[in-house]
């Protein structure tokens, strides 16, 4: 193998263009492909920026064309040549170096590689678990690496934002207490401290308000958050936050500065400039006409409830839903009366995943309502759906009846599944939209308690002085999302910045003076010693790349995921470890080897 002694690059392989003919050069990379036609061999050497064809030809330089014949896929060479312009039928347009070709006049062989488990060169179905575990490999594919490239641009677009508004960057804790954002903890035990614990944090978000407190008036940070919960595409159990926090601001403050930086990461990364106001929408507002708190608002087919209008219905499931407090809402289809009991069978399937028990149906036929069911409803009735859905021959209404939260839920999954497959979502739109008045507390069936719909340091609507009595679950809260195509791409409030405030949210949430001290005590204690009013947002860095990139999976934008089991097959995190180390930490194992 060889060093690379003087052959130090002189240009990258997407530099090389016409106006460097005849110039003698140096480069560095991987071999993506090599062509050997009639003796002449053709090499893609590639780097992190492209891709340049070098040539080896024997009529040239035959040592070197000799040392050629052994290279292979990812080999990495260093090779010193001349630029030549490519015969005009061999241009490429499509190559950013398309127009020339370097001629090797000096081959070094840097290293050789094995074959890879999986071409680079191609688009290739790979396993997940394979592409993970060979993650540098993986990287070296063109989109994956752009997709780091974006990333970059995206993370420095919001600190040059930021910086120029006056925020500082200030680093927060690793290693410290619990924060309730409402998923499980990483627990990391302390050796010195015998049966304590620190937490990784769920975001910094009592460190923030801390440093508001410090008087650093506006603070962010790129930031990991850890949160150990059942992972989906658009989870993962570290990931990564644009967190920040101001002082002396309500909620205009916030909504105005993460416009202006959301812009200028799209203007950076894709070069679009979605103007801000961004639309708003209140959660009730979101939740009647979409089922969710995140809709996606690139198309239509909304919720319709028709609770009210089939009230006094005969058809028995709707009838014994709505005597026990629940509702029935529909979607209208428009046009999808031609799909076959198949495709209603397969829709009925999909929402029995979300917890449907059926899925009534109607199609909307020139001279008849075409279903088993249309027989329970009056002349009136049908009607009145009619005008609710704004029906139309051709059409197809898809009925949900259930618990509000169940009907919701179905719904809305049943909206997005409708969506995909009448190709109802249009590319490279991005719509952005505010979620606001969002409930404090909701009621936790199973805790048999309110917890925090936010979390517990977020201002109630009403912060005055008293919580108005009544039904908890009907106050709301200083609360935002950001939701972009329908994905929670960031979240925040104004915080409760008075102790009195902040100890009567604590009981409303049954957490009890005393643990309130015991896990709390510092923050109630910042609270007394003059606190500024203050508020902030956190915008999920990976949700957000994810979207920018086209991807289908966060996995994509993280550079060194973990799969759907929490797991790293690369360097094969979690592992066991030795007894020693357990016993050195306090830990005494029950489980079996
Ligand atoms: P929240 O819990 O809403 O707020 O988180 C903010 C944003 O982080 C992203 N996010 C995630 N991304 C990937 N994987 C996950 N497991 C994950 N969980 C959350 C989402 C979400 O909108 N401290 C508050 C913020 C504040 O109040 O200022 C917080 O963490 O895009
Ligand atoms: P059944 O009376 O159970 O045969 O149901 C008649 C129709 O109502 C079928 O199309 C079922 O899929 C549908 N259905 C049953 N339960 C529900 C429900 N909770 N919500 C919506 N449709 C339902």
């Amino acid at each position: 193998m060889d060093t690379l002694g003087s052959l130090r690059r002189t240009h990258t392989c997407s530099q090389l263009g016409a106006d460097n003919v005849d110039q003698e050069v140096i480069l560095t990379g991987w071999v993506l492909r090599r062509r050997d036609h009639g003796g002449v061999i053709f090499i893609d050497l590639r780097d992190r920026w492209g891709i340049t064809q070098i040539v080896f030809n024997p009529e040239y330089n035959a040592a070197v064309h000799a040392k050629a014949h052994q290279l292979r896929s990812e080999w990495v060479l260093a090779v010193r040549g001349t630029v030549f312009r490519r015969p005009p039928d061999m241009e490429n347009p499509k190559l950013q170096t398309g127009a020339i070709e370097v001629l090797v006049s000096e081959l070094r062989i840097l290293n050789a590689s094995e074959t890879p488990p999986f071409p680079i060169d191609e688009y290739m179905e790979v396993s997940d678990n394979l592409r993970l575990q060979y993650r540098y490999l993986d990287l070296r594919r063109p989109e994956m690496a752009n997709n780091l490239v974006l990333r970059h641009r995206a993370v420095q677009a919001v600190r040059s934002f930021l910086n120029d508004n006056g925020f500082l960057e200030i680093e927060t804790p690793m290693l410290t207490r619990s924060t309730p954002e409402g998923a499980r903890d990483y627990l990391v035990p302390s050796r010195v401290n015998p049966g304590r614990f620190y937490a990784l944090p769920q975001s910094p978000q009592l460190f923030k308000q801390l440093l508001m407190i410090a008087g650093m008036d506006r603070y962010y940070q790129i930031v990991k958050c850890f949160r150990d919960e059942d992972l989906r595409a658009d989870r993962q159990p570290e990931f990564t936050q644009i967190d920040m926090e101001l002082s002396f601001v309500d909620e205009e403050d916030i909504i105005t500065i993460s416009e202006g930086m959301i812009r200028a990461v799209f203007r950076e990364t894709l070069g679009i400039d979605p103007a801000p106001p961004f639309h708003r929408m209140s959660y009730d507002e979101a939740m009647r006409r979409f089922g969710t708190d995140r809709p996606d608002t690139r198309f239509g087919l909304e919720l319709v409830d028709l609770t009210e209008v089939l009230g006094g219905c005969t058809f028995n499931v709707f009838k014994t839903t709505i005597d026990n407090g629940g509702i029935i809402k529909a979607i209208n289809a428009r046009g999808c009366a031609g799909f076959s009991r198949k495709d209603l069978d397969d829709l009925t399937d999909y929402a029995a995943r979300f917890g449907a028990r059926g899925m009534a149906w109607i199609k909307i036929r020139e001279n008849e309502w075409q279903s088993p069911i249309t027989k329970f409803f009056s002349d009136q009735e049908i009607d009145s759906m009619r005008e609710a859905l704004a029906a139309e021959p051709g059409d197809l209404i898809l009925f949900g009846a259930d618990r509000e939260a169940v009907v919701n839920q179905v719904l809305s999954e049943l909206r997005l599944e409708l969506a995909r497959r009448l190709q109802l979502i249009p590319a490279d739109t991005y719509d952005f939209l505010w979620i606001t008045d969002f409930p404090l507390v909701e009621y936790d069936s199973a805790e048999k308690r309110y917890a925090a719909l936010h979390h517990p340091f977020t201002a109630p609507q009403e912060n005055g002085g008293d919580i108005p009595a009544g039904d908890p679950a009907r106050l709301r809260s200083r609360a935002y999302d950001l939701v972009l195509n329908g994905n929670e791409i960031g979240g925040g409030s104004i915080r409760i910045h008075q102790k009195d405030m902040q100890e009567k949210i604590f009981a409303l949430l049954g957490i009890g003076p005393e643990e309130a001290r015991e896990k709390f005590g510092f923050l109630l204690r910042a609270l007394e010693l003059g606190a500024p009013p203050h508020g902030g947002i956190a915008f999920g860095v990976d949700r957000l790349m994810m979207i920018l990139t086209g991807s289908s999976s966060i996995r994509d934008v993280i550079a060194f995921p973990k799969t759907q089991k929490a797991t790293c097959p690369l360097t094969d995190a979690p592992a066991p470890v030795e007894r020693k180390q357990l016993t050195e930490l306090s830990l005494r194992p029950d489980w079996k080897e």
